[in-house]
């Protein structure tokens, strides 16, 4: 059994259980399709984001790249160590200040931050913008000067760097929607702007490459341009940058092809190549900031379905459907995500059945995973996929009308419901009756 958090183990039912909670449980108490959440998993991460990067080094800051997962809970947990949040709309700001997240650790992404976004962020005390584009420098200087406030801004610059899986997740290569391009010095012209800005105070600059990376020498590449940039600003503006922010993009492991780097190992390139680079050039060490999502709750996470009917095509292949799909899961449509899995209640038996696992979706290309051996999956099995703790139920959709999961957060031997699952009345919250 390929599982990438130490959290899960089989009992002598050979059932697959989670900080020891037996997904079966799990299954009677809650139903499926469940995504099920290792919080043992979730805090081994955050402590590792406090012990060996807040703890380690003076003047840092981890932020949570909470599009990866967003609910209350998360949001909760991540004060404990002391990390803050980046979050992409006023959606996500709204969750987290509600989880009671101080809003000066918050850091306000994205590429179209909307007027009305940007004022609910100002009001809110919510001052650090990880600053896109022209557009934006206007609107959020005007709207700070009319509420009396400042944007604090990091400026978001392309570096050139190509990294990272799936073309539709590579950002740091010229052609891309997001941030300043450095190529032709339009960073330093958006730096310019927000200096004349009274709305606004330069911070500094901000990098994400892009994400499942797994080569470091992406990351020093990155970060050794990154130092070029802060020298470019200081010999033309004269200025130093107060803040670096060297992004997320921490490749794990979905299947046993995949071997991600050390966080250490990540942390320790990245730190050594910025504190060289600014003792080089006589620059003050910045403030440096990391924002990693999916390193912190992608293991965590394994969806369990009921696997239902089944077509065996001889000579072909065997689809066994089960009671999810592209609708909580849309990595596998959308960027052809690999992932391993398990039938949950033969967990530890031999995985001697050659099957395609076919979601419920109206959707030829609903298809979770392609060729997996697996323990004789049958109607009412249990099926546990691993590592879908990223980029699943914040990407989960109610497409065909199917009520999403609920969400079950498993810790030192017990289970609490997180999110509970959509009602059909839920389906229908929004529907305006004459
Ligand atoms: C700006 C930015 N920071 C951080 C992240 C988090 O990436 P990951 O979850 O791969 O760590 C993303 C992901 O899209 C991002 O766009």
């Amino acid at each position: 059994m390929f599982i990438q958090t130490p959290f899960a183990t089989v009992n002598d039912r050979h059932e697959l259980c989670v900080d020891g909670v037996s997904v079966m449980d799990l299954s009677n108490k809650y139903g499926t399709p469940l995504y099920i959440m290792s919080e043992g998993h979730i805090r081994s991460q955050f402590a590792l984001l406090k012990d060996k990067f807040i703890d380690r080094y003076p003047n840092v800051l981890p932020l949570y790249a909470s599009k990866a997962f967003s609910c209350l809970a998360i949001y909760k947990i991540a004060q404990e160590y002391g990390v803050g949040i980046d979050c992409v709309s006023a959606g996500e700001l709204s969750i987290a200040l509600k989880a009671g997240m101080d809003p000066t650790k918050i850091y306000f992404h994205g590429n179209n931050k909307l007027p009305s976004e940007i004022e609910y962020a100002l009001s809110r005390g919510v001052n650090h913008f990880v600053v896109d584009n022209f557009y934006e420098i206007k609107i959020a200087n005007e709207i700070a000067e009319r509420l009396g406030t400042k944007v604090y801004a990091t400026v978001r610059v392309v570096p050139g760097v190509k990294s990272g899986g799936h073309a539709y997740i590579q950002t740091g290569a010229k052609d891309t929607k997001f941030g300043f391009s450095s190529h032709d010095g339009t960073y330093l012209k958006a730096i310019e702007q927000i200096l004349k800005a009274p709305g606004m105070e330069f911070e500094g600059i901000h990098c994400h490459i892009g994400s499942q990376i797994f080569e470091l020498e992406a990351y020093t590449t990155a970060m050794t341009h990154f130092v070029g940039f802060a020298k470019e600003i200081k010999d033309t503006l004269g200025v130093e940058i107060k803040k670096l922010n060297a992004g997320g993009g921490y490749g794990i492991a979905y299947t046993h092809e995949d071997h991600p780097l050390d966080f250490e190992v990540i942390t320790s390139a990245i730190m050594k190549t910025i504190q060289e680079g600014f003792a080089k050039n006589n620059m003050r060490m910045p403030m440096v900031l990391i924002e990693p999502g999916r390193f912190v709750v992608g293991n965590a996470g394994i969806t369990l379905y009921t696997v239902g009917s089944y077509k065996d095509i001889p000579g072909v292949r065997k689809y066994v459907s089960v009671d999810g799909g592209m609708t909580d899961n849309i990595r596998s449509a959308l960027y052809d995500a690999k992932y391993e899995a398990v039938v949950a209640n033969k967990a530890d038996l031999a995985a001697d059945t050659l099957v395609t696992v076919a979601g419920k979706n109206c959707e030829s290309g609903d298809i979770l995973i392609k060729d997996i051996m697996l323990q004789d999956p049958q109607p009412g099995d249990l099926l546990a996929m691993f590592s879908t703790g990223a980029y699943h139920y914040t990407m989960s959709s109610n497409y065909n009308q199917l009520p999403k999961p609920a969400i079950v957060f498993t810790y030192q031997g017990k289970d609490r419901l997180v999110v509970r699952r959509q009602t059909f009345d839920d389906l229908i919250a929004y529907d305006v009756e004459e």
